[in-house]
């Protein structure tokens, strides 16, 4: 059977850096806390009116397409993952159809939050195995600032998102030793309302919101149990990864280079010291960038790719965890 391989990369973050100390101008809390708790030194955030989800995703999708020497046309298949689509429906996958001007091709949104990248990516890598497809056209993209609580009592939640955007094209393998060599996916929906956004939702539509409004309703931003999503990060993270690495007879040792969402430093550094990986084993940019949910794989990998970290012949591994409860890894012989 033929393999996957990520032929492109590409990404996009909006100019606008909102630093820290940006944010004490409307709400308690501090860069000593931050930078503390979560290494987050300063995140993108969309200049209301300026761009859009599915408007990032474009961007990053036309670097990744030039950067496999593709062009747009070449395209046969989109994969969009996002928690902050432009519309509530439909999903952005038409939107970047649209927008590339490419045929009536199909386009799939994934709805898998923070590991969204890596099911999206693992629902490619079937898709070309099988010969279903050749070039197909994988993004992940956010504006979470547009729908945080930018108020003190918003804070735990705030401080940690940040908008952007990063793209794959995922193409047949010419190598049989090249290419993702396999996808691990896993929920524990049991967790669901520990990391969510309740409304709008079809049984609490915007006009009952707007009835029940009261100060006390919260419904309407993410909200986020950040020790338990702490706890559960730090087991599942090395859990999955492991996984993968056991799939295809390997350990920790051989990997060239780790690239974990990007949800807590903290939780990159543990994960780091339980699976006793260097430094230069594990790639971070949370400091820049924030938490980019679906987006923070993909705009990981390409900035490593670009400092030259992803080489061909390394072991790349992708792994992620977030909201649903959520959690996936992918490893690739690059
Ligand atoms: N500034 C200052 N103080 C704050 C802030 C802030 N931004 N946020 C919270 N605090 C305060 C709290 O009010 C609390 O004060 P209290 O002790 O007086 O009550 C204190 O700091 C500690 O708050 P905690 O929430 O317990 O802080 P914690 O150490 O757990 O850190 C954090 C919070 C950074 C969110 C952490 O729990 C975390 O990173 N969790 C995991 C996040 C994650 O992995 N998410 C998954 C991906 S996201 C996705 O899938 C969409």
């Amino acid at each position: 059977m033929r393999k996957a391989r990520i032929a492109g990369l590409g990404f996009y973050v909006p100019e606008n850096v909102v630093t820290n100390q940006d944010l004490t101008s409307f709400m308690d809390t501090s860069d000593e806390w931050i930078r503390e708790r979560t290494g987050i030194e300063e995140r993108r955030w969309v200049v209301p009116g300026e761009d859009t989800t599915s408007g990032m995703g474009v961007k990053a999708a036309r670097m990744a397409i030039e950067n496999a020497g593709l062009e747009a046309s070449d395209i046969d298949f989109i994969i969009f993952a996002t928690l902050s689509p432009d519309y509530y429906f439909p999903g952005p996958g038409v939107q970047v159809q649209e927008a590339l001007g490419i045929d009536t091709i199909g386009a799939l949104d994934v709805r898998n939050q923070c590991s969204g990248f890596v099911y999206a990516l693992s629902v490619a890598d079937q898709y070309i195995k099988t010969g279903m497809y050749n070039n197909i056209l994988v993004i992940g993209s956010e504006y979470h600032s547009g729908g945080l609580e930018k108020t003190t009592r918003g804070r735990g939640v705030t401080v940690i998102f940040g908008d952007g955007a990063g793209a794959a094209v995922v193409t047949a393998s010419d190598d049989a030793n090249r290419g993702i060599l396999s996808t691990h996916l896993h929920s524990e929906g049991k967790n669901a309302t520990e990391l969510a956004l309740i409304g709008p939702a079809t049984s609490r539509w915007v006009d009952q919101i707007i009835a029940d409004h009261s100060e006390e309703d919260t419904s309407f931003y993410p909200y986020m149990n950040g020790n338990y999503v702490f706890k559960h990060a730090v087991t599942r993270f090395p859990e999955v990864i492991m996984e993968a690495l056991m799939a295809n007879n390997l350990t920790p040792a051989d990997i060239d280079l780790l690239v974990p969402h990007q949800a807590n430093l903290r939780i990159a550094q543990f994960v780091q010291r339980t699976m006793k990986l260097r430094d230069d084993q594990v790639f971070n940019n949370i400091m820049k960038y924030g938490n980019t949910t679906a987006a923070s794989v993909p705009i990981a990998l390409t900035e490593a790719f670009q400092q030259g970290r992803v080489k061909p012949g390394d072991l790349i591994c992708l792994a992620a965890f977030g909201s649903g409860f959520t959690w996936a890894s992918a490893l690739i012989r690059w």
